[in-house]
């Protein structure tokens, strides 16, 4: 199905203030932008295909890109999808919180298949904040992938989703910044074996300490999830990582006491005492500030690939990579 949206204006309202009126548009079946822990999410009555169909059309997603289904509680999650032991540890330890979890779907889920782009597998998520407290009071779960036009950055703040989602959608509940900053870690099986599909907000190595062993790794080809594609999270200027110089023309994205030798135009430091947390939480933030002043590049110094590390990484590998 498709639902052709007319130009809406946007509505930014802080969190209290705007939490009944967003309740009421979900129950319409119109999607709302609402904060996470990880970044901010564009949430719609995952039990309803048109609701559905109005989160791709505002995005400008593909239809065959799944979305991650938000639950209340680890109840409502196993009435939708199948939890081995592992899983369920795992939503014991990390719920709620920055882990996603790609699970077989139950027979009898409520989910609507647009959602689930044909799939047999779901990923489901239970969230901190106003978006699990929105599930709690709609009593249905609720599908939600970042709040940003497809392919771009993800939203940190109420401002990012509004610029990206301008007229797209009719409102978003501010909640301030998003404390982690990138998305959440998306943990599958595959053949039997735990795999990490996207690394986020909950580093690899803390998973492993709760499974005893360490995590199958897929190349990022988009083969097991198909929302990850090569080139994602894309600002305007074009990105260079691992840059130990920059040239003229050129804005930095620092991290650390990491030295980079050149003719410095716009700096921003994701983390001066080289904190990756502190590092996840600016990312997204400072590339779309540095973009803003449209350098011919942004040139990004390296950053350790431990914990946080790994998923910062691989943000700024698919900012960099070849795009259509
Ligand atoms: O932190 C987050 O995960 C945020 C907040 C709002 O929860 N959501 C988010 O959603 O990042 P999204 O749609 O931007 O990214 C979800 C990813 C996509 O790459 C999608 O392809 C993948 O999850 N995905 C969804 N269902 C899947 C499935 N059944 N198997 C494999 N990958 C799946
Ligand atoms: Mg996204």
């Amino acid at each position: 199905m498709r639902v052709t949206l007319a130009p809406m204006k946007t509505k930014v309202v802080p969190l209290e203030a705007g939490f009944d009126g967003a309740l009421l548009l979900l129950q319409q079946g119109k999607p709302v932008a609402v904060p996470t822990e990880t970044v901010y999410g564009l949430a719609a009555d995952a039990t309803d295909g048109a609701a559905i169909s109005r989160i791709y059309e505002a995005k400008g997603r593909p239809s065959f890109n799944p979305l991650i289904v938000h639950v209340h509680s680890l109840e409502m999650a196993q009435s939708i999808a199948v939890f081995d032991t592992q899983a369920l540890a795992l939503a014991e330890k990390f719920w709620p919180g920055a882990l996603t979890l790609v699970l077989p779907l139950k027979p009898n889920h409520n989910i609507h298949p647009l959602a689930l782009a044909g799939l047999e597998t779901v990923a489901v998520r239970m969230p901190v904040g106003a978006l699990r407290e929105l599930v709690n009071k709609l009593g249905r779960p609720l599908a939600a992938p970042s709040a940003n036009r497809s392919g771009q950055l993800s939203p940190t703040s109420a401002a990012a989703v509004a610029e990206s989602l301008d007229g797209k959608i009719g409102l978003v509940l501010d909640g301030g910044p998003t404390p982690i900053g990138v998305e959440s870690t998306i943990v599958g099986k595959t053949d039997g074996q735990l795999t990490l599909l996207r690394a986020g907000g909950i580093a690899a190595l803390q998973i492993e300490a709760v499974v005893g062993f360490p995590l199958n790794r897929v190349q990022n080809s988009g083969v097991v999830a198909p929302g990850m594609l090569a080139s994602h999270y894309a600002p305007n200027a074009k990105i260079r990582p691992n840059a130990v110089t920059v040239e003229k023309g050129e804005a930095l994205l620092a991290f650390g006491y990491n030295a980079v030798s050149g003719e410095h135009g716009s700096v921003l430091n994701l983390s001066p005492k080289g904190d990756l947390a502190e590092a996840a939480q600016n990312l997204f933030g400072y590339l779309r500030a540095l973009d803003a002043e449209n350098p011919t590049c942004i040139a990004v110094a390296t950053i350790p690939d431990h914990g946080l590390g790994e998923a910062i990484n691989d943000r700024i590998l698919r900012a960099a990579a070849p795009r259509d």
